[in-house]
């Protein structure tokens, strides 16, 4: 069970400092959206590339962005440790994802809310991590989306089918009254923006959400 806070709701005037006091987390989730894919618009490759300088865990960067098969790999090639694109935006997304491999990053794929897993159930060689949405991407701090918990389901028991260490990760409204049906249906890598930095103690809200998920 591992915990991804996410910098979308850190004061983005004080990153190093955001980062540091999540330091107890498994990763850094980082939301880099373009204004394209997602109306919002938060930061791209030189922010991942001085944080990667001065993060004490590793980055699981989130690219909402359209044309991930062109920008996507300078972020593995920079150093991200785990790199996930939206299905619904990559032309090719086998390819992509064993470019992001060869790059020496995790590759993960992520789905939106409307977009089924089933016709992508075959890319699961390819991939270290599948990221449901439980919340439509684009801004922290929206509601829960128990509909999607189906699918978190569905794609854990595909990722037993057909084996391998690919990880099932869930974004969007999880906090402390939600991420234990997340861990239920399979999920085991919890993103957490507003849980987290809208918490007294950052760290604190980190061990408890894990020990919420692993109980
Ligand atoms: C939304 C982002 C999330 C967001 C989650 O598009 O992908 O990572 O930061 O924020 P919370 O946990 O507040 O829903
Ligand atoms: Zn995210």
């Amino acid at each position: 069970m591992q915990i991804s806070p996410s910098i979308l709701s850190a004061d983005f005037a004080n990153l190093q400092t955001e980062l540091d006091a999540i330091s107890n987390a498994d990763w850094a989730h980082v939301d880099v959206m373009d204004n394209h894919f997602v109306p919002n618009l938060t930061l791209g490759l030189p922010v991942v590339e001085s944080l990667l300088k001065v993060s004490p865990i590793p980055l699981d960067c989130h690219l909402m962005i359209t044309d991930p098969d062109r920008w996507a790999p300078g972020y593995a090639e920079a150093g991200a440790q785990s790199v996930t694109f939206h299905v619904e935006a990559a032309r090719d997304p086998r390819s992509l994802a064993r470019t992001l491999r060869s790059a020496g990053a995790r590759a993960g794929m992520a789905i939106k809310p409307g977009t089924p897993w089933k016709p992508y159930e075959d890319l699961l060689p390819d991939l270290d991590m599948v990221l449901v949405m439980t919340v439509e991407p684009g801004f922290g701090g929206q509601s829960f989306m128990a509909d999607q918990l189906p699918k978190v389901r569905e794609v854990r028991e595909a990722v037993r089918r057909h084996g391998g260490d690919v990880w099932v990760q869930v974004d969007g409204g999880v906090s402390a009254s939600t991420i234990e049906q997340c861990a239920e249906a399979g999920a085991d890598v919890f993103v957490a923006g507003s849980a987290v930095y809208g918490a007294e103690v950052a760290a604190v809200a980190v061990d408890e959400l894990r020990s919420l998920a692993t109980a």
